[in-house]
């Protein structure tokens, strides 16, 4: 009899334990749970349950990824010491119970990556919720986001709701409601409308991503009141406007404004950005030179200006600053001048792209000096002696991709034993060049390679037979040339 009363006594209570089985009951597929809580009568014992130190009540319902199809029973809400419930990576379908949302025990609500639909419902006001970190992204929720549901949430700090369908304005109940609120995920929904300015009260967010959405306007004066922020993207919206504030955001790590239509230059504030790491202003419609002060930004990692207006040199940015940057992209702009000598002190860059610019001259040996270097592009420019451009690049041995077409106007193909490298390249494009002379040798030892572009050439002679010994070659066009012969049929 003490045997079974201490047995009784270490185990989960009835309540707890029916709670769960009915939660499994009405699961559809329960991808072998109920099996396995089969082999005990103690719930706490069951895979994915934790209970608290008493051994009694369940306080962790860990079941991510475990295949699991149906609706989420409304009977977990009776578990009353649920604290943490993660049910992401499943199937699950239906509505979220509102049971679960109103618990006053779970601080901790995941049910990211499931098929839930339908609208979340408002909950009545009055009660105090624990809630703490809420995610329901990528599942199919419809519908305005209820604002008296957030009131009672006064302990909310993360709200992920990323990739459904919500519309209506951007939510900011828990701004006021929610002191220590720090992370907002919208994106990929389809919120609509102006930034609210009482985004402005989220005196502690760290975290706004409410990109792919409808939202159009100008970023409110408030937003950079937000001195906490440290990640901002609103990439592919139709905001607009300039970015003169931006400098306010004096912790900013990540900054994505891509995809939208924004105008005006990149403010020479910027320097005080000094945490910056990653910036992204690519598809909007800025313009004027970059700012000589971006050199004092010395985090960044990671730079994206392509499709816009920047004009000007880039010399007067000193790139020797910005020791850690990996991607350079300024693709479809209109930078002219030579490429900067300082941007070859940047040894740590894996992407380069600078194509459809008007940068010109010959490409300086220092670029040799970039042995990180994997992708390069400087197609569509006015570059020239593709001899010691060619020259210089073999000297890049991690080099996979070299697009280099649309330069060296009317220059002739270099010589069989003018360059020996470019044993890691797998994408060459040579074209629109109107070179002269032969398809070189030099090529067949690219074993590598995958794809080699040399249309709208002047080459002469015939089709060397090697190429069909480069073995992994599937993409080849010589149109619009002077050669002759032919390939074999594979
Ligand atoms: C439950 O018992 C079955 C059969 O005895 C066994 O195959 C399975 O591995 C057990 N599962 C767990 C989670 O202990
Ligand atoms: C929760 O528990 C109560 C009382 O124990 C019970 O009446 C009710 O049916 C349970 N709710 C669910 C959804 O299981
Ligand atoms: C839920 O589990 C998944 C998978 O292990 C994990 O990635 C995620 O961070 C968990 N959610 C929370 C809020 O901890
Ligand atoms: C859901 O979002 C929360 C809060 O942002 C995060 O902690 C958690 O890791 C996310 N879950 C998954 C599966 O990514
Ligand atoms: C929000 O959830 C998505 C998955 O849907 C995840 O990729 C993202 O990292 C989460 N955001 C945060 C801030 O945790
Ligand atoms: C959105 O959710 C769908 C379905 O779960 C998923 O396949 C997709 O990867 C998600 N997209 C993003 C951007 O997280
Ligand atoms: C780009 O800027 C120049 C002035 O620098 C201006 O003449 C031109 O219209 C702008 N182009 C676009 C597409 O905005
Ligand atoms: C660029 O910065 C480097 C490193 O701080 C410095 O040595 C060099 O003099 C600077 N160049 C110019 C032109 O200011
Ligand atoms: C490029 O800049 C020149 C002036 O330097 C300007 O005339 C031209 O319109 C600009 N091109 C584009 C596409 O904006
Ligand atoms: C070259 O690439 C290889 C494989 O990706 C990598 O391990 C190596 O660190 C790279 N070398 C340099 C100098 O970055
Ligand atoms: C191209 O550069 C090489 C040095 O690498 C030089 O010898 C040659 O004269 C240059 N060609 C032209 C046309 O300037
Ligand atoms: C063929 O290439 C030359 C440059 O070598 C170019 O000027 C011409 O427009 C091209 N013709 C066609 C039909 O593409």
């Amino acid at each position: 009899m003490l045997l079974s009363l201490a047995s009784l006594a270490t185990s989960c209570t009835e309540k707890e334990r029916s709670s769960l089985l009915q939660f499994a009951a009405e699961l559809s597929q329960d991808g072998g749970l109920t099996n396995s809580w089969e082999n005990s009568t103690d719930c706490c014992r069951w895979e994915g349950i934790t209970c608290s130190s008493d051994s009694r009540t369940v306080t962790d319902v860990f079941l991510a990824s475990k295949s699991l199809q149906g609706h989420i029973s409304a009977s977990l809400g009776n578990l009353t010491g649920l604290v943490c419930l993660n049910l992401s990576h499943n199937s699950l379908y239906g509505d979220l119970p509102m049971e679960l949302l109103s618990s006053k025990s779970i601080v901790i609500l995941d049910v990211s990556f499931n098929l839930l639909n339908g609208d979340l419902q408002e909950l009545e006001k009055s009660t105090l919720r624990p809630l703490q970190v809420l995610n329901i992204s990528s599942n199919f929720f419809t519908g305005h986001f209820p604002s008296p549901t957030w009131k009672a949430m006064k302990s909310l700090i993360a709200l992920n709701a990323s990739n459904n369908s919500f519309i209506g304005q951007i939510p900011t109940v828990f701004c006021v409601s929610a002191p220590s609120f720090a992370v907002l995920e919208l994106s990929y929904n389809q919120f609509s409308g102006r930034i609210p300015q009482e985004l402005g009260n989220c005196s502690m967010l760290t975290s706004l991503n409410a990109g792919h959405n409808n939202l159009s306007g100008t970023l409110p004066d408030e937003l950079f009141s937000i001195t906490s922020m440290e990640h901002l993207s609103l990439h592919d919206n139709q905001l607009e406007g300039t970015l003169s504030g931006i400098s306010r955001l004096k912790n900013l790590a990540t900054l994505n404004l891509g995809g939208n239509m924004f105008s005006g230059n990149i403010p020479s504030a910027i320097s005080e950005l000094k945490k910056l790491v990653t910036i992204h202003l690519d598809h909007n419609s800025m313009s004027g030179e970059l700012p000589s002060t971006l050199s004092n930004c010395t985090s960044l990692i990671t730079i994206d200006f392509s499709s816009n207006n920047f004009s000007g040199g880039l010399t007067k940015v000193n790139f020797s600053n910005l020791p850690n940057l990996k991607t350079i992209d300024l693709m479809l702009n209109n930078f002219s001048g030579t490429i900067p000598e300082s941007i070859y002190s940047c040894t740590n860059l894996t992407a380069l792209r600078l194509s459809s610019n008007k940068f010109q001259g010959p490409l300086s040996e220092r670029i040799g000096n970039l042995k990180s270097l994997a992708f390069l592009s400087l197609v569509d420019n006015s570059l020239t002696n593709i001899t010691s451009a060619l020259q210089t690049l073999s000297s890049c041995r991690n080099l996979t991709t070299l697009l280099i077409g649309k330069n060296f106007k009317n220059e002739a193909m270099p010589k069989d034993d003018a360059i020996d490298g470019f044993r890691n390249l797998r994408v060459l494009f040579l074209n629109d060049c109107s070179l002269s002379g032969k398809i070189p040798l030099w090529l067949s030892k690219l074993t590598n390679l995958e794809m080699l572009l040399l249309y709208n050439n002047e080459l002469t002679g015939s089709i060397p037979d090697w190429i069909n010994s480069l073995n992994f070659l599937f993409h080849i066009n010589m149109y619009n040339n002077s050669l002759t012969g032919n390939f074999q049929q594979p």
